[in-house]
């Protein structure tokens, strides 16, 4: 355990990928709210929502909305998805410091998720990569189904690597790669950093676990082990990808963040603060959340009364 890193990058992706799931439309201002309760409990980066088409995630409709009404607080990276060129006018009429591209590391996957081919792709990513760096804006490239497709099973790692080395070559700042249906174990996850070492600089590399199974924190273990310092998650565990059949939620941010300041490792977030904005949006999501920071909350205070 010697090889730890002594501090890490949590991104808070739950505004984004933990509620583009809910039936419910949340109002918008509740978005804000919860938003500005993160930007206080120390994130370096929020994700704050997605400018996609809004017939394909109606629950995202207000991403202008929720990106004009949030506080900007110095320090922190504001960050939507961003799928195509209008994604991307939107994302910097709403004067966000980072946009999001995303594609599958899997054929269906992509497909059903963004409509195109993989190889349609990459010429429409490519033209928004360019027009944001131009723009001074910070880019990461998101790559799904890395562990396992729901269509399609496992994808050959090799495949995954080519993606990202088309993304780095694009000119993304980082890629975050994603466990969307959450099936990857602890030694699939060794095998992959094992597979790319010397192809991918892991330095700009960023996990993004979903617990389906609940092995995303064994996987965050492995991937710490490789020496990646930059997570993706969701507070309470939020989330899901509608376009992934069995996709649960997200690893939890809360739960994330108990374990490395267990083990010592600096995130910058307070847990208090983080506390509040999961109990707020619990309270307006009228459900409890799933992370066991938030189950071990909720069973004492309901014994407490
Ligand atoms: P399409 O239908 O092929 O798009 O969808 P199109 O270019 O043919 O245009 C069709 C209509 O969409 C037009 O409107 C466009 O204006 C409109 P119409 O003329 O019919 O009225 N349109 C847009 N509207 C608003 N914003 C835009 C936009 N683009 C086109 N940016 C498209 C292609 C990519 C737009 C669609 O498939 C889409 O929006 N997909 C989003 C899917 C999505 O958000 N999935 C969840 C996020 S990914 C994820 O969760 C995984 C991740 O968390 C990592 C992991 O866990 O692995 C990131
Ligand atoms: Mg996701």
């Amino acid at each position: 355990m010697e090889s730890l890193p002594n501090a890490v990058t949590i991104k808070e992706v739950g505004p984004r990928d933990g509620l583009q799931n809910e039936s419910e439309q949340i109002p918008t201002e509740v978005k804000v709210n919860w938003i500005n309760l993160l930007s206080h409990a120390g994130f370096q980066s929020i994700e704050i929502s997605s400018f996609v088409n809004p017939k394909w995630i109606p629950q995202l409709k207000d991403a202008k909305e929720v990106a004009m009404g949030i506080e900007r607080k110095s320090g922190i990276s504001y960050a939507a998805l961003v799928p195509n060129y209008k994604g991307l006018q939107a994302a910097l009429d709403s004067n966000l410091d980072e946009v999001a591209v995303f594609m599958s590391a899997s054929e269906a996957h992509n497909k059903n998720n963004i409509n195109k081919t993989i190889d349609e792709t990459y010429p429409v990513l490519s033209e928004v990569v360019q027009e944001a760096k131009h723009h001074k804006k910070r880019v990461r490239g998101y790559v799904s189904t890395v562990f396992g497709c729901p269509y399609e099973g496992e994808i050959p790692f090799n495949q995954v690597a080519a993606i990202c080395e088309k993304l780095l070559q694009m000119g993304v700042d980082e890629i975050s790669l994603g466990d969307t249906i959450g099936v990857a174990d602890p030694k699939q996850v060794d095998a992959f950093f094992e597979e790319i070492k010397g192809n991918l600089p892991f330095s700009k590399l960023a996990m993004h676990f979903h617990n389906t199974n609940g092995m995303a924190l064994a996987n965050i273990l492995v991937s710490l082990q490789h020496g990646i310092t930059t997570f993706d998650s969701a507070l309470g565990g939020l989330g899901g990808c509608p376009y992934a059949k069995g996709a649960s939620g997200n690893l939890a941010t809360d739960d994330l963040v108990h374990m490395l300041h267990k083990m010592g490792i600096n995130t910058g977030i307070d847990e208090v603060k983080l506390r509040e904005a999961a109990r707020y949006i619990q309270q307006s999501l009228n459900k409890e959340l799933n992370s066991h920071q938030m189950q071990i909350y909720n069973r004492t205070t309901k014994e407490a009364r």
